[in-house]
């Protein structure tokens, strides 16, 4: 669909075609040359390691179109950095900084249509990946890679927005091990997490919160976003744990939290601790903050605050969050970085 028929305000977090993406190969130790390409099917070894073996990773990041007209990816630097980290877990090759920074800008740019215009809600939602393609049978990193990213035109990633949700722990699966590869955004985190989602969806849970894989005890992450909660003392309070996602959402969020005069805890929360918050949330790229109504385990359902409206600190955070995003409010962090 050309972007000038897209409804911008009614957009939800779906892949819509666009005008093309970027994408280069590593061969022979070193990365080619960045091509814009038009075709959304890549030709594949039948044995491509990514296949078979899930030397596959990824990153999430957003682009956005400012009150004054400019374009602005948020933190990009931040997502190069987790590329890079989780490629090293993998084994794999990661594109360095500057390359994974021209790509992202090229990628919006030849897609500038798509980028959703200000005042819509709306964002481009940027998905790097890199995929290992050497065909591989014995157990081996691949010595070739191919650099992707796409975009797409994205709205709530919850389809109510800023709207509470209901969460539920899910203690028979874990989505990562204590040693593992938890802290790595590799595709094989989100396979494992599917069956569990399908299961908390179906009893009337739109978002699973897994607990620490060693002793079940601690609260780890959500399935796609980082667990936050505030306390009546004024406190923002996130995991510390070794089997998450470091959220940059979560970084951020804790810089804006400081800066509002909260006490930012990073510390092991305990689930049987979780009454101590007055609000709950989830944050991520594409959740943003989504608040958190309930969190179920078991036969137990605790609430934070009201089931059709998000909390007073919470919704201070995501304006101050969004604010920046859109260009709304001085970016006094230098987080936005122009296209
Ligand atoms: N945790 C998981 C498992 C995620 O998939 C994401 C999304 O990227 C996050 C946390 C949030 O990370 P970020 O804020 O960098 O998007
Ligand atoms: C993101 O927020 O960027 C994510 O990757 C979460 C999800 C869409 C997998």
């Amino acid at each position: 669909m050309p972007a000038q028929n897209l409804d911008w305000k009614n957009l939800s977090f779906q892949y819509l075609p666009t005008d093309g993406y970027v994408g280069c190969d590593f061969a022979d130790g070193k990365w080619g040359p960045l091509q814009v390409k038009q075709d959304p099917h890549i030709p594949m070894h039948i044995a491509a390691n990514c296949l078979h073996y899930g030397q596959a990773i990824f990153e999430g990041l957003k682009a956005f179109t400012t009150k004054d007209g400019r374009v602005v990816l948020f933190r990009p630097d931040r997502n190069a950095d987790r590329l890079a980290n989780s490629a090293r877990r993998l084994a794999m090759e990661a594109p360095p900084l500057e390359l994974f920074l021209e790509a992202c800008r090229k990628a919006v740019a030849h897609n500038r249509s798509f980028v959703p215009p200000y005042g819509t809600g709306a964002s481009m939602y940027l998905r790097p990946l890199v995929i290992g393609t050497e065909p591989t049978i014995g157990i081996k990193p691949s010595s070739t890679y191919s650099f992707i990213v796409m975009v797409t035109p994205v709205g709530p990633y919850y389809k109510d927005g800023f709207k509470p949700v209901d969460a539920l722990v899910m203690e028979e699966y874990d989505r990562a091990a204590p040693k593992g590869t938890g802290q790595a955004k590799m595709a094989g985190n989100y396979a494992a997490s599917l069956l569990p989602g399908l299961e908390a969806k179906k009893k009337g849970y739109p978002i699973v919160l897994f607990s620490d894989p060693k002793e079940n005890k601690y609260v780890d992450e959500f399935g796609t976003s980082n667990f936050l909660g505030i306390t009546a003392a004024g406190e923002y309070k996130t995991p510390d744990s070794p089997s998450i996602l470091q959220s940059i959402t979560n970084e951020s969020l804790q810089v804006l939290a400081a800066d509002m005069g909260l006490r930012v805890v990073r510390a092991p929360i305990a689930l049987d601790a979780l009454e101590q918050f007055a609000e709950v949330g989830a944050c991520g790229t594409a959740a943003v903050i989504t608040p958190v109504y309930s969190v179920t385990r078991g036969a137990r359902k605790l609430t934070f605050g009201r089931p059709d409206q998000a909390g007073e600190t919470l919704t201070r955070l995501y304006k101050a969050l969004q604010g920046i995003q859109y260009g709304e409010i001085p970016d006094t962090h230098g987080w936005l970085a122009p296209v």
